[in-house]
């Protein structure tokens, strides 16, 4: 467990756990929070995790920025507002780019900055009881800072995407699942061991393989098809090199004798490190 003033940040194995700690804030986001992401997203790519869960601590996982420190306090510094925007953006990026698979659990309000982060992670579990809203229109700004980018892309029906920014009602984690913004919604008693599933069935996979998938899915949806054809054999030769070629010399010599049924079971790689 590494000490940060905003987060709890806790290693388990090859899982990393990032707790927003602001509780009598409703975890929403100040300077310091960012700060503390920049340096754990780091501790976290340096531990080479294969899994990283976000979270929040009590009835909220994040309730979006700080509206008085990141934007009230500091808006007349400028200087100040430059480095709050670098941090946020930095770690909000790198997570949009990680190596570890990243699993939103959401297990309470989540406003705002709290959408887009949900958003940018590759797989979000949540509480049916969850409270989700693009609040921004209702204090008169538009979803800012990526948050636009983040719904856009987890909410693929416009008229469904334009209806929550524009008048910021709100909706329920059993929602954001029908809406295809969340993987899976739970009740709020099931949200741990849910998480856990998902987790369970990540850490079986090769570290190395789970990072190329992310990489190759992020690049190829912006590629025609005989461009994205070229691309993922020259992943898959860059995957094959970098891991031994431990898919044909181990899991697939493994299948040849019939050890184990690549459909439903999964290989132990010997060669990911
Ligand atoms: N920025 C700053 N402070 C926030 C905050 C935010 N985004 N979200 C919550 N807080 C503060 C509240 O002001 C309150 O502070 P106080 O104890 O000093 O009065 C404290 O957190 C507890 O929140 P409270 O509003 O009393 O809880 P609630 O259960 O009644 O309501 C919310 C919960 C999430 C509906 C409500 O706090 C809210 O609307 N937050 C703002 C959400 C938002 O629009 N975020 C988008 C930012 S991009």
């Amino acid at each position: 467990m590494s000490n940060y003033e905003a987060i709890i940040l806790t290693f388990e194995g090859e899982v990393a756990t990032i707790q927003f700690n602001r509780p009598e804030k409703k975890n929403c986001m100040s300077p310091t929070l960012h700060k503390n992401m920049v340096h754990a997203v780091e501790e976290v790519r340096a531990a080479k995790s294969k899994v990283l869960v976000i979270t929040g601590i009590n009835d909220t996982f994040c309730a979006g920025m700080d509206l008085e420190l990141c934007f009230l306090e500091p808006f007349d510094d400028p200087e100040k507002m430059e480095e709050i925007n670098k941090d946020v953006f930095g770690w909000f990026k790198a997570i949009k780019d990680f190596p570890a698979v990243t699993i939103a659990k959401v297990n309470g309000w989540c406003f705002g900055g709290g959408m887009e982060l949900a958003g940018i992670c590759d797989i979000a579990i949540v509480a049916n009881e969850s409270i989700w809203g693009l609040s921004e229109v209702n204090f008169g700004i538009f979803p800012g800072g990526g948050t636009t980018w983040s719904y856009a892309h987890n909410m693929p029906a416009r008229k469904k995407a334009l209806y929550y920014a524009l008048t910021a009602d709100t909706f329920t984690g059993a929602e954001a699942e029908a809406l295809g913004y969340a993987t899976k919604s739970v009740p709020l008693a099931d949200l741990d061991a849910e998480t856990q599933k998902v987790v369970d069935m990540l850490v079986t996979k090769g570290r190395i393989v789970l990072t190329k998938t992310k990489e190759v899915y992020e690049k190829v949806i912006w590629m025609d098809f005989p461009t994205a054809i070229d691309y993922e054999m020259a992943k898959l030769w860059e995957l094959s090199r970098e891991t031994n070629d431990d898919w044909v010399r181990t899991a697939l010599a493994s299948f040849k004798k019939r050890e184990f049924k690549p459909g439903t079971q999964t290989y132990k790689l010997v060669n990911d490190v």
